[in-house]
């Protein structure tokens, strides 16, 4: 069974012991509401009881239970999310993603002891679903009719399908042209309403945080609180997937920086229910065409300044993260690093995670560049164990596949496969695959 969940947490009290404060000011949000922007400038932040310390034995035992919340890679470790109403919970379910070892990367990267860890398995491609999960479910709890985003591409496909599946009117804001079509396609597919802004993505955001007091939208961004919730558990359920093992170091890609925002939340949480012997440091992947972020941590986090952003990378094409202190925080307590590569060094770092086998858009492809390029500055030394988190799915952006590969002249690529065109007949084809018999 999937969807609107009926059962499965243990306290139907909880939900009154949510809070929803300013991160800057304190001030108190009212919890049934879309936590959006402080007239301070803060951000919400969730507080509610942690129950500590956590036994581990709980998770093997849900692992194997029918229950829908037991089966969700989120909700299985529901002591770590915002209590809610369980007849609120909306759940495909999502994360449960792999694993997975390629001795041809760590070969590339240099880096011996590499895994990925996929979250383009998620029911609609990205990690997005992660803390789409919680967040529609509070705008359930809240009564939202109608929730909004501001997107690159992935949110906007998480929205649209959440939103269906909740029954609710979904409206995603869109940089026109500037994301996927496959991206477009999934929002179109699943039913929002799509606003294409004649801008780049910050512009819309910026739009949308305008608009949505004035329409009543309960905004889905990473500004929401219970978007970080639910994608705190893709460390939480890496480190179960680790028998609570750390490792060294999680590598992942930042461009609005809710991820980084969430993985150093994870940490904090984890440590604090005795579930964490040791920080793992993380290090945050930047495109060098769109990173305010990195320049903010070359400047050893005092000077920031937003930037117009240009990246083949469409997720990641952002110079204004909203999550941007947030991060910072995340950075500054695991004593982890900001690094930034090419275009080039993402489309070849694509191109050999594809060849693996295992496959991944633009943007994941920037955590295992970076690997690269951190081992090679000796960051990284070459026996550490390392994770970098692949964020979406390979198929989120076949039209950069397809230039890549059917490039030519100055354009051909060192991986790239061509496809062969014969006319039908048995001749031909011997003439175009002499090399395989
Ligand atoms: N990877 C992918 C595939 C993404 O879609 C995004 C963000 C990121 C990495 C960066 O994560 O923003 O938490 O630092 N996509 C957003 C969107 C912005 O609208 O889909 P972040």
């Amino acid at each position: 069974m999937s969807g609107t969940c009926d059962g499965g947490t243990t306290d139907p009290d909880l939900p009154g012991l949510l809070r929803v404060a300013c991160d800057t000011c304190g001030r108190l949000f009212p919890p049934d509401q879309s936590p959006t922007r402080c007239p301070c400038g803060g951000l919400p932040d969730l507080l509610f009881p942690r129950h500590t310390p956590i036994e581990r034995d709980v998770y093997e035992h849900r692992q194997s239970s029918r229950q829908l919340l037991d089966r969700s890679g989120v909700w299985r470790y529901r002591e770590f999310l915002p209590p809610l109403p369980p007849a609120a919970i909306v759940s495909r379910p999502e994360g449960n993603t792999n694993l997975y070892i390629s001795a041809s990367l760590s070969s590339w990267t240099g880096c011996e002891r590499l895994v990925l860890k996929h979250e383009g398995e998620n029911p609609t491609g990205s990690f997005k679903d992660r803390g789409m999960t919680v967040a529609i479910s509070h705008a359930r709890a809240a009564q939202a009719r109608v929730v909004a985003c501001a997107s690159t591409g992935n949110t906007s496909a998480s929205v649209a399908a959440y939103a269906a599946m909740a029954g609710m009117l979904a409206i995603v804001f869109v940089p026109e042209g500037k994301i996927s079509a496959a991206k477009l396609g999934q929002a179109i597919a699943y039913g929002a309403r799509i606003v294409q802004v004649r801008g780049e993505f910050d512009e819309t955001m910026r739009l949308l945080e305008e608009a949505s007091q004035e329409l009543g939208l309960y905004v889905l961004n990473s500004i929401n609180p219970f978007r970080l919730a639910g994608q705190k558990t893709i460390v939480i359920e890496l480190l179960h997937q680790l028998s609570w093992e750390p490792p060294d170091w999680i590598v992942l890609p930042g461009g609005n920086l809710g991820n980084t925002a969430a993985f150093g939340l994870a940490i904090a949480d984890l440590q604090a229910a005795g579930l964490l012997s040791r920080r793992p440091r993380l290090a945050v992947i930047q495109a060098d065409g769109a990173a305010p972020f990195y320049r903010a941590y070359r400047s050893g986090f005092t000077m920031f300044s937003p930037e117009p952003a240009e990246t083949i990378a469409s997720a990641i094409r952002i110079g204004n993260p909203v999550s941007y202190r947030r991060a910072r925080r995340s950075i500054e307590e695991t004593d982890g690093v900001v690094e930034v590569v090419s275009d080039e060094e993402i489309l070849e770092a694509k191109a050999r995670i594809d060849r693996a086998g295992i496959g991944c858009e633009p943007a994941s492809a920037a955590s295992v560049a970076g690997v690269r390029k951190l081992v090679q500055g000796g960051v990284i030394e070459s026996g550490q164990m390392v994770v970098a988190v692949l964020t979406g799915h390979l198929l989120k952006d076949p039209d950069t596949v397809m230039a890549y590969h059917l490039g030519c002249g100055a354009q051909a690529r060192p991986l790239s496969n061509r496809p062969i065109t014969v006319a039908p007949s048995l001749e031909a084809l011997r003439g175009v695959l002499s090399d395989v018999a």
